[in-house]
């Protein structure tokens, strides 16, 4: 473990199994189709690369990358496009792929804006799920796991852009953020 991480909340276990059991609900859902899965940058990384190749169907991929974070602990409110889709949304089954639903403003932001662009579906899979920091009204259709209201980091999420590449999700020591 590493030094930072106070405690694993979900070990690579327990991740790659959901994993497989993600990709499997989705390959079923979308054998018919060929949706377009959208990577939400950067903390989506590593789940929809074990996502995809969970998938066994047809699938195209692209990346948005959006960011409400900054360096803090807390979403500055305000969702900035940094790179935006190189695929055309109209008419296309959209799966959203997150690492995390927090306040739920990026999401909600990413669905209206999917919306305006004339998707035909659109699907949201988040592999973590914060209900308790929701402000905004969004309810993912897939999640793999509900974490509490703790600072987690790992697996595509980070601290000022530590941690990403932990390959399980803990939480980090308070001291590290300026806690006690
Ligand atoms: C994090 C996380 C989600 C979003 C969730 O991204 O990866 O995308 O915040 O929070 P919300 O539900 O409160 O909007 P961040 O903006 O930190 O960018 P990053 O993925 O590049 O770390
Ligand atoms: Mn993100
Ligand atoms: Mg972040």
């Amino acid at each position: 473990m590493h030094e930072d991480i106070e405690k694993v909340l979900i070990s690579e276990e327990e991740i790659k199994l959901k994993c497989k059991e993600l990709g499997q609900q989705l390959t079923e859902e979308y054998k018919e189709k060929f949706p377009l899965a959208v990577g939400v940058l950067k903390g989506a990384l590593p789940f929809m690369s074990d996502i995809l190749r969970n998938m066994d169907c047809h699938v195209e991929m692209d990346f948005m990358d959006v960011s409400s974070y900054g360096n803090e602990t807390k979403s500055s409110g305000e969702v900035k496009i940094v790179k935006d889709l190189n695929t055309k949304v109209e008419g296309r089954d959209l799966v959203i792929i997150e690492d995390i639903i927090d306040s739920g403003l990026t999401l909600s932001y990413l669905v209206d804006l999917f919306k305006y662009r004339k998707a035909n579906s659109i699907k949201i899979v988040t592999l973590l799920d914060k209900p308790e920091g929701r402000t905004a009204n969004i309810k993912a259709d897939l999640v793999g796991f509900n974490v509490p209201n703790e600072f987690v980091v790992g697996y595509g999420l980070d601290y000022a852009e530590r941690y990403r590449n932990l390959p399980y999700i803990g939480v980090l020591k308070p001291k590290i953020y300026g806690g006690e």
